[in-house]
């Protein structure tokens, strides 16, 4: 069987999840790596016995072309797109993408309009798509026609990684990380109508419970208002230490409450009584599989988040934080 050659560009935390994929795939082999920290781009080559070793992208992209690289796995901070995507475009070499896939808007549309005009297979990492229990959420949501509340919330720690403390190298906790349930909530309502935020700081103390330079907000709350009567709040929230508060989605339904708990199980409950249903997939397994499936076969339809897709969920989360800056209401679309 010819395997999938891919090249990974960024060898850092979430590229493991990602290799760990690769790994229990008989079709897949990683030929290529790239990082600028020796430690990781020498562990990544070691796991799959790969010999072509860079020391960042533009050196991979020096060396490689779509002749000896099938694919790519990008995942670098948000600051550090540069010019990646676009030399991939120029290249012809499909990408996988890490959420949020930069910080410059203009940057994004430049790359989606790369890509539409290439005709190149892509995909983000929206791994939440891929959650057998976002697919029940979904068919329950297409059974009931009738609107209602939702509550979503992603509170916890300060991630570990160097460029999480500083707002300008994140995007801030909505862009970073509560991307996944508003890219959930734009899959099960579609496109928002406006988006209200505010943000505080104060809790968290630079230097003292967070790094000297941490400047990113504590915690952030965001109204979204959708068609047929949908309302959902998503509050963000990093300065919770020591206890992890419940997060997920609470969509409260006229008959029935769906309690989806973070990737981990889902309640439903009607007057009937409630079911408790575990996660049973691993989810980032099968964003891999797809896009490896997509590339094999051409089939686009196996990504459920494409970089045109995804950057409407960045667009959104971009109006959340200009909301939170004026205290204005964004309208979509007027
Ligand atoms: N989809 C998800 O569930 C999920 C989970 C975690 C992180 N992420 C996203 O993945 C991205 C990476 O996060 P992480 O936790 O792996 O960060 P990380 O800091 O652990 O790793 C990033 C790596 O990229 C490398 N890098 C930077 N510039 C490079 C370049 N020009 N060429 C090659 N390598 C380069 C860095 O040296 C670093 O090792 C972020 O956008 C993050 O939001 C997504």
């Amino acid at each position: 069987m010819e395997k999938i050659r891919l090249g990974l560009i960024g060898c850092g935390g979430r590229a493991k999840s990602h290799m760990n994929s690769f790994l229990n795939m008989d079709d897949v082999t990683v030929v290529a790596v790239a990082d600028p920290k020796e430690d990781r781009r020498n562990e990544a080559a070691e796991k799959f016995g790969c010999t072509r070793i860079y020391k960042d992208h533009r050196e991979l992209f020096a060396a490689e072309s779509k002749e000896t690289v099938d694919a790519l796995v990008i995942a670098v901070e948000p600051t550090a797109h540069t010019d990646i995507e676009e030399t991939a475009i120029a290249l012809g070499i499909p990408f996988l993408v890490e959420k949020p896939m930069t910080l410059d808007l203009e940057q994004a549309e430049r790359i989606a309009a790369g890509v539409k005009e290439k005709n190149l297979i892509t995909c983000v990492g929206f791994q939440d798509r891929y959650l057998d229990l976002m697919e029940t959420v979904k068919d329950e949501l297409s059974k009931h026609k009738k609107g209602g509340l939702v509550y979503g919330a992603w509170v916890g720690g300060i991630p570990g990684v160097w460029w999480w403390q500083k707002k300008a190298d994140c995007g801030g906790q909505l862009v970073e990380q509560n991307i996944h349930l508003l890219d959930g909530l734009r899959w099960l309502y579609g496109e928002p109508l406006s988006v209200y935020a505010t943000s505080s700081r104060g809790i968290v103390q630079a230097g003292v419970d967070a790094s000297p330079e941490y400047d990113t907000d504590d915690h952030s709350t965001a109204v979204f208002r959708f068609e047929n009567n949908v309302t959902a709040t998503l509050v963000s929230g990093c300065y919770s230490k020591k206890v992890r508060p419940r997060c997920g989605l609470y969509i409260t339904l006229d008959d029935m409450v769906i309690d989806y708990r973070l990737r981990n199980n889902l309640i439903i409950t009607t007057a009937q009584g409630s079911t408790d249903t575990p996660r049973k997939v691993d989810q980032t397994y099968l964003l891999d599989r797809a896009y490896i499936d997509a590339i094999k076969t051409g089939d686009r339809s196996l990504i459920r988040s494409d970089y045109e897709d995804a950057l409407k969920s960045l667009k959104v989360c971009f109006a959340a934080n200009r909301s939170m800056e004026t205290g204005e209401v964004i309208y979509f679309n007027k």
